[in-house]
């Protein structure tokens, strides 16, 4: 079998697992693995050593595989076949040991791993717990408290915090291959027994009341909606009262009660989506990219300061240029404070502080700008603007310098024309605060070079960002999507609704932030700016007439004390405003709408349809490349519930039959109203694939 091989070395049997990228536990691997310890039982080894070519260890249950029937051996029948083994089983870990990687390593009887190694079980992620062991065995070795970090989290930890959690027995510096050897036979040297953990007892020493249930309190609120890690408590809780195969059974059935949700199902998209998105469908994968050492920044403002971090975080010397010196020594010292709040929780120290801080050298000089590989530009939204700074790196920029612009909605090709070099000329849209959100949305202008596209993909990944590709139109995939949700938010408030009801309720159905809430963080003065520059829009008065409003009112949202809602100045606490909801109703009554009292399943679909509505318009246009992107674009850039998969997945598992009715059904509410028929028509991929019984995710994968 080719992804498992076998060969003696001294007195150690050497089982390899070789099935690349990640060494996932698919049916090949399995069968392999049972195979040789099966056979390593009669022949001449002494001690057996699971190692793994290629770049990482077993990084966990082949995903791709969820949802199909399981085909023998499970993972199950190994994990207790390497149990068993009547000689000592040792696991040697390099890169990750994940998820089902990590239970097959702690069903060895001794673990061994390089110090660059990490271990973890970030099942909940997936919208799964570990269904393999992980919630019986971690108790058994490391305590009930780092089980419940470990599992209810899903971050990997360190080969050295492994062994100081008693997780793994041996850290080995240089060539892991050698060094797991010679532990190996160290072992066997000293006669040692197979060590079952299963065997093991679980101890409540140090266990405070009530631990459980506060776990169950603090995820109820950082995993909002998400079930997984609350099965994963229960099964951790269980290992103080039940037997090891009792606690089995309950992890098996909570683990198969996860798979089969709607919840895991959404999860598990995501994490191919988010990696697929990274992909350009027409663009070879071998394509040559540019390198990119050095970076411009046009803007030391908030934007252009975040985006600088980014790079300097991944080691490449960023040139922050800001004509007004006071604005960029402001700049400046904005991004030395943020670095200080990352020592303060602990993300980083002094040294990192100031090699970080010497990478970002501050300019009020264009010349400065010659010899950058990459420059970003990041200064106010106003596309004359843009073009007078592009006309000027047209001419200092060196050639083959990658010439981007950060804009959130205008015009990348006509930014392009009005340098020579528009095959140079992209967009790299990133999201407030550009240190911390993952998303890069990269905007491929009509002339951009393949291989700028190619390099901006790439550099994504270099500077931990999602990209995700889009083509040139008002607002490009995410903002563009927002317009009509906006605007029915603010309908809502007209129709009845309260500020506090919208929010509440999307924020319940999982949104990290309902959309007035959204507004007032982000200053309703940058909306109203963006929709009086906007001339495609009809000439509605009820379209976003309370926003406008409170601007008209100086409540510009959070930054001046008070928008839809009021602000206490110490704490930034949102409180409900009774004048605002006063006014709304008077506003109302002006324009002639009546209000009533509106549902919370409404309310979702009012807000959540029109998204999609937008979505099927931005695939047909081929806006983005495929569902799955914009389901990135809003999970990781517009606080989109990662259990419900992205607008996308969320509409193929309504069905899109039940959206398009639904949507025909606002369209027709009101035929006095001729608005709700511009704003609610549906899109014609929407109604194609409505009539035909497909989903989004087929109709894309027939178009690979
Ligand atoms: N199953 C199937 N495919 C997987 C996979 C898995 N568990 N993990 C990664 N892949 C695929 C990716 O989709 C990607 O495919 P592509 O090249 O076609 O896009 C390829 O492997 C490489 O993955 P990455 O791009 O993510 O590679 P990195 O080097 O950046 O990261 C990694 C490697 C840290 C291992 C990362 O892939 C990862 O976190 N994988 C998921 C780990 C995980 O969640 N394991 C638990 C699975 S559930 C489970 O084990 C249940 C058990 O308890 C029974």
């Amino acid at each position: 079998m080719t992804e498992i091989n076998y060969e003696i070395d001294g007195n150690i049997g050497v089982i390899t697992v070789n099935n690349p990228p990640v060494n996932a536990l698919s049916h090949a691997v399995r069968s392999g693995l049972k195979e040789a310890i099966d056979y390593a039982q009669n022949d001449a080894s002494k001690a057996l050593v699971i190692i793994c070519e290629g770049r990482t260890f077993i990084a966990g249950a082949d995903i791709t595989e969820f949802g199909k029937p399981v085909q023998a051996p499970s993972l199950y029948d190994v994990l207790k076949a390497i149990e068993n083994s009547q000689k000592p089983v040792i696991a040697a870990i390099h890169g990750s040991a994940l998820g089902g990687g990590f239970e097959t390593a702690l069903a060895c009887h001794y673990r061994c791993a390089l110090d660059t190694a990490k271990v973890g079980l970030p099942e909940v992620k997936l919208g799964l717990l570990p269904g393999c062991s992980g919630t019986q065995r971690v108790p058994r070795l490391a305590g009930i408290k780092t089980a419940l970090d470990m599992i209810t989290i899903g971050n990997p930890i360190s080969a050295e915090n492994a062994k100081k959690a008693g997780l793994i027995d041996f850290v080995i510096t240089g060539d892991l291959k050698k060094g797991a050897l010679a532990y190996a036979e160290e072992l066997v040297d000293q006669q040692a027994i197979p060590r079952r953990v299963r065997d093991m007892k679980v101890t409540s020493d140090g266990i405070e009341p009530g631990l459980f249930d506060s776990y169950r309190k603090k995820l109820a609120k950082k995993a909002r909606g998400q079930l997984a890690p609350q099965h994963a408590i229960d099964c951790i809780e269980a290992t103080m009262a039940m037997t090891f195969d009792e606690g089995l059974k309950l992890e098996l059935d909570r683990f198969l009660s996860c798979l089969n949700s709607p919840q895991s199902s959404a999860m598990r998209h995501l994490f191919f989506a988010e990696r697929e998105a990274g992909k350009v469908r027409d663009i070879a994968r071998d394509t040559p990219i540019r390198d990119i050492k050095s970076v411009g920044i046009i803007g030391a403002g908030t934007m252009g300061g975040g985006i600088a971090m980014n790079f300097a975080n991944a080691g490449i010397g960023v040139t922050l240029l800001d004509l007004n010196g006071e604005a960029l020594d402001r700049g400046l010292q904005v991004i030395r404070k943020n670095y200080q709040i990352s020592i303060k929780r602990g993300k980083l120290n002094e040294t990192q502080l100031e090699e970080r801080m010497s990478l970002i050298t501050g300019s009020t000089n264009y010349d400065d700008l010659q010899k950058v590989d990459l420059v970003i530009e990041a200064v106010f939204e106003d596309i004359n603007i843009k073009k007078s700074v592009f006309a000027q790196l047209d001419q200092i920029c060196k050639p083959g310098a990658i010439l981007a612009t950060n804009t959130s909605y205008q015009d990348v090709d006509a930014i392009a024309a009005v340098t020579n070099r528009p095959q140079d000329v992209i967009g790299l849209h990133f999201f407030s605060p550009a240190n911390v959100m993952k998303l890069l949305e990269v905007v491929r202008g009509e002339k951009t070079a393949d291989d700028v596209i190619a390099t901006a993909m790439k550099l994504a990944r270099t500077i931990n960002k999602v990209s995700v590709l889009a083509g040139v139109c008002y607002g490009f995939i995410g903002n563009r999507m927002l317009t009509n949700y906006i605007r029915e938010a603010q309908m809502l408030l007209l129709e009845g609704a309260t500020p506090e009801l919208v929010d509440s309720t999307m924020q319940t159905w999982g949104m990290a932030m309902g959309p007035l809430a959204m507004g007032d963080l982000a200053g309703l003065d940058i909306g109203y700016a963006v929709r009086k520059a906007r001339t495609d829009l009809p000439d509605d008065p009820k379209y976003c007439r309370i926003s406008d409003l409170l601007y008209e009112m100086g409540r510009l949202g959070q930054k001046s004390g008070a928008g839809f809602y009021q602000y206490d100045a110490q704490t930034r606490a949102r409180n409900s405003d009774p004048d605002i909801e006063a006014l709304i109703k008077v506003e109302a009554e002006r324009l002639g709408v009546i209000q009533r009292t509106i549902s919370e399943e409404e309310i979702i679909a009012r807000l959540i349809y029109p998204l999609i509505n937008e979505g099927a318009r931005i695939l047909d246009e081929g806006i983005a490349q495929r569902p799955g992107d914009i389901d990135v674009v809003y999970a990781f850039g517009y606080g989109f519930p990662i259990f419900r998969g992205g607008p996308m997945c969320f509409a193929d598992q309504v069905g899109l039959k039940e959206v398009f009715d639904t949507i025909c059904q606002f369209r027709d509410r009101d035929p006095d109203d001729k608005f709700n028929g511009i704003y609610w028509e549906p899109a014609s991929l929407l109604e194609r694939l409505a009539n035909e019984g497909k989903t989004f995710a087929e109709w894309s994968k027939s178009r690979d």
